[in-house]
């Protein structure tokens, strides 16, 4: 069975409480949706050496691929400010290896809005084929 935006949208609203944002105040929830219809959700995780923080985003995905998964349809992001929040040029990137077609779920005051990965990075880098 298909997970709808609004449920993914609903999922990553859920882990929002998870994230640690407590330099920048800026809490993040992304729930990542895998071909096998798994969802991993992620928040950002921030460190006082401020350089080590890492996205939402990222940490989906890693939790993702660490738990076997290669393939994803859709990932919803939200932000603690109720704002649509897209993802950051590094997590565009590593999104792009694993999922080119990924589609991009945003948010905003109860209103969902769906991009892609193809439009956010056109040109992302690859290595392979
Ligand atoms: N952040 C994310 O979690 N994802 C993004 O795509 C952009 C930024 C986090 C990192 C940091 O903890 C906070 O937002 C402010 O930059």
């Amino acid at each position: 069975m298909e997970i709808s935006d609004e449920k993914l949208v609903e999922i990553a609203k859920k882990s929002l409480k998870n994230a640690y944002a407590p330099y920048s105040n800026f809490k993040v929830a992304a729930a990542l949706l895998s071909k096998s219809g798994k969802v991993f959700t992620g928040v950002n995780v921030e460190n006082s050496s401020y350089g080590l923080t890492m996205c939402a985003e990222r940490v989906a995905v890693f939790k993702a691929v660490s738990e076997g998964e290669r393939e994803f349809v859709k990932i919803a992001i939200v932000s603690g400010k109720g704002k649509k929040t897209f993802p950051c040029g590094a997590c565009r990137q590593v999104l792009y290896e694993f999922a080119e077609n990924l589609e991009i779920i945003l948010e905003e005051e109860g209103k969902i809005y769906k991009t892609s990965l193809k439009k956010l990075l056109p040109e992302g880098f690859k290595l392979k084929k």
